[in-house]
């Protein structure tokens, strides 16, 4: 049942019943028509209270219908709001903890209101690139006032109730209830008081003007044009706000209704809407059930105080969590705690941190040079130097010292985690947790699942995950996982393009322009040249048949590392970060082509977007297959979060669906026709091929 029908005294109760947060799918919505008919055929009800069962009045329209037809099947929401705007007896929104969307639309609807103190009230539409389609940006206004409805449109944010009803002339909230728990009895209470009250408010009804007129809508439009370049939706929330300070309520709701149609079917929108449900979906492992039992995870231990493991850290002490770091020598311990102190200095500077939490966050952190101390601890993630003799060295030790049942958990990114596992004799308790640089900045967690790696730990990690904020994303054991294992595939196209005719710059502004947030050369420099140069060496003594451009390692060779060094693809000046391509290493690309015999040719920003795109498409297609990531919508998540993959294009993976598959195989066939670039590699995966052929989508 997906909304309860009960009668109390004189006063009919409609309680959405849809977890986990009664959206307002197609069932739920018949379910609130009918029992309005039944109330409205009832003589002995005099009123009717709407509410919502559960952790939610409605979280919204159901997002999982929308794009299927069961979305637009009626009753659609605004035929359900009518039938409620027509109910010959007085309808009361009785609205607690969530209250957003969709949810607060039909409680605009309603002629009465009362909220319960704490609820979250949002119109967050917006944050699926899309505006309230069921009158929000219609009643809203009228209700609250245009700048504050205007705010809550735009943003998409939530505010709680108890602010909103301290809004000066608001009519959005009749009553407040005294708390959570006598909202139910008040609500009724307060449909006995309306019952005979005649005729009924209708906030429709109500006038929605501002002072200042078109020059404010002007303004608003303006601020935010430049705060949401790539996203549509903004604003046309403002003109759709503007379109109720205009006219009649009903050429409102036309201008509303056509303005969602358009952005339901934007890109930008489906990828947005893409993204909310990877996100939840990227938490759920086909194989480990929601209720698997968790470890307690309440005191931590990092081994290694550098780069990764300051940050590491970082994120525990955030969440509360004490953390004890080892070192090998008192000296690394010092320089990575006044590091993490430096970090926390510079948020306390720029007011983005209390003192006090500062104090306290410090207080939970503590150091040792001795394994002995790390007994207590339920989880230690080691982040020492990458070199397997150390990492068995490490691994050795925790077995020996960790308590049973601790988590020993690897930050490695290119070793192979089941050979850690064989270090010890719990493999079971072995899991890798793939921090990205800066550690305590970056969302993305790869969360690396070994052969033997037991449920419970993956469970326990993907809990962990979310309280220290991340976005966890499983992957199986392979060379660089799901993320560095596709960026490889990338650079190497990036190298091509160099020796075809390419510079950096042409490169990295392509790439920018179709929205990543840093090039492949840029971020090079930023990562540092000599971490590839390392792995290059290392792989192509494995795998001599890979062909590569050389120019990063003659890059490598003049020491020019990357920003560290002042000197990479670019130059940089100290304390900037800002790329200033350099002649010295265009010259040197254009004698290495030389030396090679290429003539030079001019190469479109097109194919320079869809190489280095569809290389990540073609290597995730074999990823998928491999059963290194369990699904399309991880990959994306990956890119999105650690790699700056524009947003709004939804991941490759989205990206590649919305340009359809066929495409991007006919595109892939091109470029192994080019005698420079990689054959191979430009066959399409099985899967994709197969994907394409019928005509499907990764997602
Ligand atoms: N429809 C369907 N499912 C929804 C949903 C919705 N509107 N909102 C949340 N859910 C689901 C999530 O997918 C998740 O499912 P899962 O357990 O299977 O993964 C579950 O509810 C819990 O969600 P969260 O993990 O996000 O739980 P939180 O407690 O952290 O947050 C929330 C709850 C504040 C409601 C948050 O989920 C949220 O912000 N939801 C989006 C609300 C929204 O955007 N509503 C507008 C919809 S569009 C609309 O109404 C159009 C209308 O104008 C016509
Ligand atoms: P780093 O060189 O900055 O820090 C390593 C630290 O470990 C040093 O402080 C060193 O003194 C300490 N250490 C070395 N051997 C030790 C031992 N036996 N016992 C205790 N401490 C020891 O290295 P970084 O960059 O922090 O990398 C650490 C790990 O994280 C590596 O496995 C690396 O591959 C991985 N990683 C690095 C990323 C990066 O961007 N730097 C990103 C993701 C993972």
């Amino acid at each position: 049942m997906t909304a309860e029908y009960k009668v109390d005294g004189a006063i009919a109760v409609i309680t959405l019943n849809n977890p986990p947060v009664n959206g307002l799918g197609l069932a739920t919505r018949q379910g609130i028509t009918d029992a309005l008919a039944k109330a409205n055929a009832d003589a002995a009800v005099k009123a009717i209270v709407i509410t919502g069962a559960g952790k939610a009045f409605s979280g919204g329209a159901d997002i999982k219908e929308f794009g299927s037809p069961k979305a637009m099947q009626e009753p659609n929401l605004l035929s359900v709001i009518l039938a409620i705007e027509n109910s010959a007896k007085p309808v009361l929104a009785a609205i607690h903890t969530v209250c957003m969307g969709g949810g607060l639309e039909l409680a605009l609807g309603c002629h009465y209101r009362i909220a319960a103190p704490g609820t979250s009230v949002a119109l967050p539409e917006v944050k699926l690139g899309l505006l309230p389609g069921a009158g929000g940006t219609q009643r809203l206004p009228r209700a609250l006032g245009v700048e504050p409805a205007l705010n809550m449109i735009v943003s998409g944010e939530p505010v709680k109730s108890e602010m909103l009803a301290l809004l000066p002339g608001q009519k959005l909230f009749d009553k407040m209830a005294a708390s959570a728990e006598s909202l139910a009895a008040e609500a009724l209470a307060f449909a006995a008081e309306v019952a005979a009250q005649r005729p009924l408010p209708l906030v429709r009804n109500l006038p929605c003007k501002h002072p200042q007129g078109d020059a404010y809508f002007q303004f608003a439009r303006n601020m935010v044009k430049g705060m949401s370049k790539n996203f549509p939706a903004p604003g046309k929330c403002v003109d759709a706000v503007q379109a109720a300070t205009k006219g009649k309520f009903e050429a409102g709701m036309s201008t509303e209704r056509e303005i969602f149609i358009n952005l339901m079917w934007t890109p930008e929108s489906k990828a947005l809407r893409h993204i909310f449900l990877a996100e939840r979906a990227a938490s759920k492992i086909p194989d480990v059930p929601a209720d698997t039992p968790q470890r307690a995870i309440d005191a931590v231990a990092v081994i290694g105080a550098g780069t990764m493991g300051g940050g590491i850290a970082m994120n525990f002490l955030n969440a509360g969590i004490p953390v004890k770091i080892l070192e090998m020598k008192q000296e690394a311990l010092d320089r990575g705690v006044a590091t993490i102190r430096k970090n926390y200095e510079a948020q306390v500077k720029k007011g983005k941190l209390k003192q006090d939490k500062y104090e306290q966050r410090m207080s939970l952190l503590s150091t040792t040079l001795s394994y002995a101390d790390l007994k207590d601890a339920d989880m230690v993630i080691e982040a020492v130097f990458e070199e397997i003799g150390v990492k068995e060295a490490v691994f050795k030790e925790l077995d020996r010292v960790m308590k049973p049942g601790a988590i020993l958990a690897s930050n490695t990114s290119t070793l192979d985690l089941n050979k850690i596992a064989s270090f010890t004799q719990r493999p079971q308790d072995v899991v890798g947790l793939h921090f990205f640089s800066p550690a305590n900045v970056m969302k993305l967690l790869e969360v690396v699942r070994g052969a033997k790696t037991a449920k419970d730990v993956m469970a326990t990690v993907m809990s962990l995950a979310k309280k220290i904020k991340k976005t966890a994303v499983v992957s199986g054991v392979c060379d660089g996982f799901i993320g560095n294992r596709m960026i490889e595939q990338y650079g190497r196209q990036g190298g091509f393009l160099l020796d075809e005719g390419c510079t950096p710059a042409q490169v990295d502004k392509a790439i920018e322009k179709f929205g990543f947030a840093m090039g492949p050369f840029r971020m090079s420099d930023l990562a540092g040249n000599d971490i590839g140069w390392a792995i290059r060496k290392r792989r192509y003594l494995e795998k001599p048949d890979m062909k590569y451009s050389k120019t990063a390692d003659l890059l490598c060779e003049k020491g020019r590392f990357g920003q560290k060094t002042g000197a990479g693809w670019y130059d940089y000046v100290p304390g900037k970060r800002d790329a200033i391509p350099n002649a010295e290493v265009v010259k040197m690309i254009e004698e290495h082509r030389k030396a090679l015999g290429i003539t030079p040719r001019k190469i479109s920003d097109e194919e320079i977007v869809q190489r280095l795109v569809y290389s990540l498409v073609n290597e995730a297609a074999h990823i998928l297959e491999d059963g290194i990531a369990s699904k399309a919508s991880d990959i994306d998540m990956v890119y999105l979060m650690g790699y700056g993959f524009p947003i709004y294009r939804g991941g490759p993976m989205n990206y590649a669906d919305q340009v359809g598959l066929f495409n991007v195989v006919q595109a892939m066939s091109r470029f192994a026709q080019n005698p420079l670039d990689d054959a191979k590699f430009w066959q399409p995966a099985p899967l994709l091929a197969r994907l394409a052929a019928e005509g499907k989508t990764f997602n």
